[in-house]
């Protein structure tokens, strides 16, 4: 981690950007929080209204926030600086962004742990065998756990600065190069598997069933703010990236195919998770422990379940590092940018500050030792409450303040030309900027305030 403050590193090949933001995109949300919240409300219309969120609200908002990077070669505050003048109000959204990264970096590193901890189990073939009151046990003992969340939660952090602190073009391209195809690879195996069971049916249908008798106001907000989640949006992450691409790239054209594949992987998961829920009678509604209750399941009855296991739950841990890579990448380019320091000073600094605000939410399952009221605030544990205010409201809000910068402060010409020159996408432009003038904004109102109970 020696790198003094390094020249602009700009991606070593063309499909360098294209990989890590994918990678960024691509992780525990597709295959873990997907699915779960999924479980939660109820299915069919919730995916609905998820899928048209991410046309609708998260594509546009992507282009526009990968296209502000790129205009500017800066990272958050000093691209909303570079492009508006130092004194701006706008450089508010890039310090909200910082924020941001830094309380879900808090969390997901807890989930990313217990990738790490199933991945050892697999491996040492612990999970094999076993019936599927087991596996569910199983879960139970390690959400409980201290010594295993706090351990697992805290070298997921340091693998993390291992890899930011390398600098982006080392560290980034390499990983996401890999993981992609070999989870893709991975699911189909899944999925194949999961056609077979008595439960395929009844999943199909809770999937992509149109049933709305579960969904509430909350679940609305919920499918909106993890398009956002799910993408990397409105923290800047996708912004610092952008930062990094040359002038030439096709933007709107990798945006469609970002946020493409980020849906696959979201559905794939589903159609093989509920197969599973569905035919070992797992509640659909269990929670943050879905994936991990009911996918071991499948393998432990495959054959070479083991191994495959093992792969999968490493393909995770894979997933979850390209992610968090790229929220510890937009604290650090500030500091960098901003504040001068080298990138390992400010790779060190942000990531321990991020191990002391993790260690609230890796607690959050331990209510034996502690007692209930220790990690929860108002009926809720630290982790929920964490992730409730990061990924349904500051994510959406951030997004929408870059959309308005795009769309209302960003110079006409320098708009037209971000976004057109050379793409393949270059009629799209009027369509897109209505959708950032007025459907991303008058959607959001309508989700917020009704959150809110205005009306
Ligand atoms: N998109 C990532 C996932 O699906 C999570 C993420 C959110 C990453 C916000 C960066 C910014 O797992």
């Amino acid at each position: 981690m020696s790198e003094p403050s390094p020249p602009r590193g700009l991606w070593a090949s063309r499909t360098g950007f294209v990989l890590a933001a994918a990678g960024s995109a691509v992780g525990l949300g597709n295959v873990w929080r997907f699915p779960y919240i999924t479980g939660e409300n109820g299915g069919g219309l919730f995916v609905l209204i998820y899928l048209a969120c991410i046309l609708l609200i998260g594509l546009p908002v992507m282009i526009a926030e990968i296209m502000i990077g790129r205009a500017a070669q800066r990272s958050t505050v000093s691209a909303f600086k570079n492009l508006a003048g130092p004194r701006t109000p706008w450089r508010a959204l890039g310090g909200l962004g910082v924020v941001v990264a830094f309380l879900i970096l808090s969390f997901y590193s807890v989930v990313a742990g217990w990738t790490i901890h199933y991945t050892l189990l697999s491996l040492r073939g612990l999970l094999g065998g076993r019936t599927p009151e087991e596996i569910q046990a199983l879960f139970g003992g390690l959400y409980t756990s201290v010594p295993l969340n706090l351990v697992w939660t805290l070298a997921f952090l340091a693998l993390t600065m291992a890899v930011v602190g390398r600098g982006v073009r080392n560290g980034l391209e390499r990983w996401s190069r890999i993981m992609m195809p070999g989870l893709l690879v991975l699911l189909l195996v899944l999925l194949a598997r999961a056609t077979t069971m008595d439960g395929f049916g009844p999943a199909f249908g809770f999937v992509f069933g149109l049933h709305a008798d579960s969904l509430t106001g909350g679940g609305v907000i919920e499918a909106m703010g993890h398009s956002f989640f799910t993408l990397s949006l409105g923290m800047g992450g996708l912004l610092t990236y952008g930062s990094y691409l040359r002038r030439d790239a096709d933007v709107p054209l990798m945006s469609v195919g970002i946020a493409g594949l980020d849906t696959l992987i979201a559905l794939l998961a589903c159609l093989v998770i509920f197969p599973i829920t569905f035919s070992y009678g797992i509640e659909p509604a269990e929670g943050a422990g879905l994936i991990f209750t009911s996918v071991p399941i499948a393998f432990a009855q495959m054959p070479a379940g083991g191994v495959l296991a093992t792969i999968f739950f490493a393909l995770m841990v894979v997933a979850a590092l390209t992610s968090s890579i790229s929220m510890l990448e937009v604290a650090t380019a500030y500091f960098i940018d901003e504040k001068g320091w080298s990138r390992s000073r400010a790779t060190w600094i942000s990531g321990l500050t991020i191990s002391a605000l993790a260690i609230p939410s890796a607690l959050s399952g331990a209510t034996d030792l502690f007692g209930p009221r220790f990690a929860s605030l108002a009926g809720r544990s630290w982790f929920e409450l964490v992730a409730d205010l990061a990924s349904n409201w500051s994510l959406p809000i951030g997004g929408m303040g870059m959309a308005l910068f795009v769309a209302w402060r960003l110079p006409a010409a320098l708009r037209r030309e971000q976004f057109a020159s050379g793409s393949r996408f270059a009629r799209g432009y009027a369509g897109w900027l209505i959708a950032l003038r007025y459907v991303v904004p008058l959607a959001m109102l309508a989700v917020f305030g009704r959150a809110v109970g205005v009306f």
